[in-house]
This record gives structure tokens, sequence and C-alpha cells, in this order.
């Protein structure tokens, strides 16, 4: 292929940082898709082509690569009203709602992109599904650690009939023992669903209700806007 897939995060980056304009309060995204966005925005800040930036980063890393870059950051607390958020997602479903935290920061994430005036998402094409749990992959809920295999089993049977696997997260990946811990001290659970787990809002509410749930990876109805860069070029689907 001419072009990677890292190309693709990159293109649908530097598209969304279009959108970005001087004086924004800006969320800043977590992960390799989003790492360009923040180089990118850091770039145009260098050159003077952007001016009064406050960014609002939504993980620890955000913090240190914006940090390490010069731009300039903030808070919720001190900026609780966000023009624009650039961030990746894990899955993108045809009614633009997300799968995120398989980079294991979707509470902040959350956070910072459920107050957000305009939320973009950036994703090469490889992320679009049909379904949420579409592809394969995991759907994270951020526990807290206290009997995390209580909560893990009531998260499994909560969704039984789509064939939910938990699964803690560890660090290294499968068959480690060292368990993941977030940016906010917690763990991470995450569910494998062998079909389609139907309504996703009375799902989210079932999730949100047990007791040791922090926050789920499923961004419903919040994206504005998603970017999908891939083969054919860059698509723009908005709400
Ligand atoms: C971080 O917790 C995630 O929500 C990421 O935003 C998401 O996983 C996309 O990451 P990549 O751009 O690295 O695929």
């Amino acid at each position: 292929p001419i072009f990677t897939q890292d190309d693709f995060k990159k293109a649908a980056a530097y598209k969304a940082v279009e959108f970005v304009h001087s004086g924004m309060v800006l969320g800043l995204g977590t992960g390799s898709t989003a790492k360009h966005a923040v180089d990118r925005i850091a770039d145009l800040l260098r050159q003077g082509k952007l001016k009064d930036i406050v960014g609002i980063p939504t993980s620890k890393k955000t913090y240190d690569q914006a940090v390490s870059l010069g731009i300039p950051l903030s808070d919720l607390d001190s900026h609780p009203v966000i023009d624009l958020a650039i961030d990746g997602a894990d899955e993108v479903d045809p009614d633009l709602n997300l799968v995120k935290g398989r980079g294991g920061s979707l509470l902040r994430e959350k956070m910072v992109e459920c107050v957000c005036k305009k939320f973009i998402v950036i994703v090469d094409e490889s992320k679009l599904v049909e379904f949420i749990g579409g592809s394969g992959l995991a759907m994270p809920v951020e526990v807290v650690p206290y009997c995390w295999k209580f909560t893990a089993l009531r998260l499994q049977n909560l969704f039984e009939e789509s064939g939910c696997v938990a699964k803690l997260r560890t660090v290294g990946g499968d068959g480690g023992d060292e368990p993941y811990v977030t940016d906010n001290e917690n763990y991470i659970v995450d569910l494998y669903f062998k079909k389609d787990i139907g309504d996703l809002k009375v799902a989210s509410d079932r999730i949100l209700r047990l007791a040791g749930v922090v926050e789920h990876g499923m961004f419903l109805d919040m994206a504005t806007t998603v970017i999908i860069a891939g083969e054919l070029g860059i698509t723009i689907k908005n709400k």
C-alpha cells in the first residue's frame, strides 16, 4: 500500500485541526490518532497561525505531550465550557455512536467531551462498524478496584444474552497478572460481545446503575462530526 494506517490517522487529524480557531478552548484527545492533532496544533501555534489557545487534556499522556510542545493548558474547573474537542475512537457506528477507551482514558475523555460545543472524532476507516461491539474488540468499563471481580461478574451477567465475556485489563495484555491502572487509579473491565447488545441507551443505563462502575466507553450521541480517512480520501459525516 502507498499509505499506511498512520498516514490515514494523520490525514484525519490534520483535517480536524482546520476547524480550530484562535481563542478557542480545546479538548485534547488521547491515542495515536489524537496525538497527530495535538502535534499539528502545536505546529500552528509555533508558526503564529493560531493564537490564544487553551488546551484541556483528556489524559496524563496527552498532558505530557502538550506540555512538551508548549501548548497552554488548563482544566475543567477553570474552563467548564469547551469550544471544540478532537479525539480518536475505537469504533464508530452508522449513527456516530462510539466506543472509546481501548487506550484507557475513557473517563476523562467523557468528562471533557460531554461539555464541548463541538466534538470532532478522527478515525481511519478501520474503525467503522455496523454496530457497537461489532469489531469483536473490547468495550471498556472503568471500575473501582474494590471487589472488581464481583463487578466484572455483574457486568458479564447483564449481557448474558449477547454472549458477553468480561476480562480485567492487565499490563502487557492477556495473561498478565498486574491490573492496568487508569489515570484515576481505577481498573478497566473489558467487555466482549458475541452479538449485538440491542438498545445502546438501555445498555448504558444498566451499566451505569451498577455500584462499582465509574464509567463506560460507549459515547452515545456525543460526536457532532466524524472525519474518516481511508484509501478513497477523507469523508466528513455530521450529526
Ligand atoms: C483512549 O482511551 C481512547 O479512547 C482513544 O481515543 C481511542 O482508543 C483511539 O485510539 P487510537 O487513535 O490510538 O486508535
